[in-house]
């Protein structure tokens, strides 16, 4: 039985276009589900969109429709920039199934009837845009005298009855679990931040609203619908069958990891694991808060004009090179800028002149010169040797930084290996031993191919189609691509289709 990986996304608010940000969290999610197949893992992938809410009504009724034709069509728009981004996702869930509403009424009950539910009044500040309590004190004040939330979102007094979580009660057992799991919560600063706000003391949470009506209905009290973080979390087990817990999908839980970017990161780490505590059921083992990326500098926003839209950037520059741009360009955790002289850098140097090159030059050579059949690896030199260790290492090295989500820090241990290659070829200058020493020249072509052969079967994950076309290139059957394969060598004189350069060059300025 192999052992199982569930990997979630954020469930997205269908109150605008997908963008860039979007994007981001959907690939860094697709490219551990991906590199955990490889890996040996039965993989569970969860996305989707997170539907109801004052926030999502109001963006219905700007748009002068109902709110579930609207959240279809833009629910819509997810579905179709997850499959656009090339997300491997199992499973697209949306808060308006069915399957979500017994879900999260379920819950609920299991909750009421563990007594971690009363019925009281919420008197205080709500903020739409975040969809979230804000209390006086957490207020700032403009310098045009006018209080908004922290996060600069417009806030509003709310009076009205409200059924309450009992969170407070799990102030101590959720410092206690941090506390003893220092990998629950990464990176370690966005750790401490939620040490910081749960020393300052949890309160019990508003979980019901009366103002509106687009949400799951209260079981029992149908004048309230379910404050929509309420909803919103629990589709992380909806779609695992709850409360079926003997459902074939339950095996999942609980999820190995959460990416959430930094401004729903209190969300998941506070409310989120004292629900699972209320509710009797297993946490999940880690939640990561990434970054948020700027355009040119400047936030992304509507009212900025500056929304691009993630399949302009794949009609420009290839899907796999936006990939890889993204995940290698900023340390995942910290914020971004995304510049068009920075990815068109980034592809030109690491993608064009590093591996593009080094595998167009080494194919070239065996077509060449080998008539296109793998040659036999003979025997090796200290040079050689060095060489495939660094890359055979490569498996193990990336499992490592990618369980701690550093897309970055892999990709830099990738392009060590290539630089070493590129060293490599021009020492041995297999053009020129081709008059003067034909058997060792076949040698270090076959060390090429070996190198790029490991270095495209770990890049699969971050770069699914090119890397596919390179393995083709490489002689590499289909059902032979994932790591344990990386142990049998292909058979020497296994014939090669003729080379095709993989990564074009961009001219800076053109998009
Ligand atoms: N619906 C909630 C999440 C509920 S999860 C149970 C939500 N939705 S969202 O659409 O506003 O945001 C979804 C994700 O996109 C969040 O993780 C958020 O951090 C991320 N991003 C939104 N803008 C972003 C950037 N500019 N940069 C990077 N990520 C950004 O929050």
């Amino acid at each position: 039985m192999k052992p199982t990986y569930y990997v979630t996304t954020p469930i997205f608010y269908v109150n605008g276009a997908p963008h860039i940000g979007h994007a981001y969290t959907m690939i860094a999610a697709d490219v551990l589900a991906r590199f955990k197949r490889l890996d040996g893992y039965d993989v569970h992938f969860l996305t989707g969109t997170d539907e109801h809410g004052q926030k999502v009504e109001k963006a219905a009724i700007d748009a002068g429709m109902t709110p579930q034709a609207f959240t279809d069509q833009i629910s819509a728009s997810f579905r179709d920039i997850a499959a656009a981004m090339g997300l491997s996702n199992d499973d697209f869930i949306r808060t308006t199934d069915p399957r979500h509403h017994l879900a999260s009424q379920a819950l609920w009950t299991r909750l009421q009837d563990a007594g971690h539910i009363y019925l009281g009044g919420y008197e205080g500040w709500y903020a739409i845009r975040d969809e979230a309590f804000y209390d006086e004190g957490e207020l700032v004040t403009r310098p045009d005298g006018i209080k908004v939330a922290p996060t600069g979102a417009p806030v509003e007094f709310v009076t009205e009855p409200s059924y309450f979580f009992r969170m407070s009660a799990f102030q101590e057992r959720l410092l206690a679990h941090i506390e003893a799991h220092p990998e629950f919560i990464g990176p370690t600063a966005r750790r401490n931040e939620v040490l910081g706000f749960l020393r300052g003391g949890l309160k019990d949470l508003s979980i019901s609203r009366t103002g509106f009506r687009w949400g799951i209905p209260v079981p029992g009290d149908e004048a309230h619908v379910m404050y929509v973080w309420l909803d919103a979390l629990t589709n992380y087990i909806t779609a695992l069958g709850y409360p079926n817990e003997n459902a074939e999908l339950w095996r999942f839980w609980p999820a190995d990891l959460q990416i959430v970017g930094k401004d729903i990161l209190r969300f998941h780490a506070v409310i989120w694991p004292t629900l699972l505590m209320a509710a009797g059921l297993p946490l999940p083992k880690r939640l990561y808060a990434h970054g948020w990326w700027t355009i040119e500098g400047e936030k992304i926003s509507k009212s900025l004009g500056n929304v691009i839209d993630p399949r302009e950037l794949v009609q420009a520059y290839g899907l796999d090179p936006l990939r890889f741009f993204l995940l290698r360009e900023v340390t995942f955790g910290s914020d971004g800028d995304y510049s068009r002289k920075a990815i068109v850098g980034r592809l030109n140097t690491e993608l064009a002149n590093d591996l593009g090159n080094l595998a167009q030059r080494s194919l070239s050579l065996i077509a060449k010169n080998l008539e296109g059949r793998l040659p036999g690896r003979g025997v090796l030199s200290d040079d050689d040797t060095t060489l495939i260790a660094a890359a055979e290492a490569l498996p193990v090295v990336l499992r490592e930084k990618l369980d701690r989500q550093a897309f970055g820090e892999a990709l830099e241990e990738v392009w060590k290996v290539i630089r070493a290659g590129n060293g490599y070829i021009d020492r041995q200058a297999p053009w020129a031993l081709r008059r003067t020493d034909p058997p060792r020249m076949a040698v270090v072509l076959r060390v090429l191919a070996d190198l790029l052969r490991h270095v495209a079967t770990v890049l699969q994950p971050f770069m699914p189609t090119s890397m596919s076309r390179m393995l083709d290139q490489l002689g590499v059957p289909t059902d032979l691509r994932d790591f344990a394969q990386l142990r049998s060598p292909l058979p020497d004189g296994t014939p090669l289709p003729a080379p095709e350069g993989i990564f074009p060059r961009h001219v800076d300025g053109a998009a």
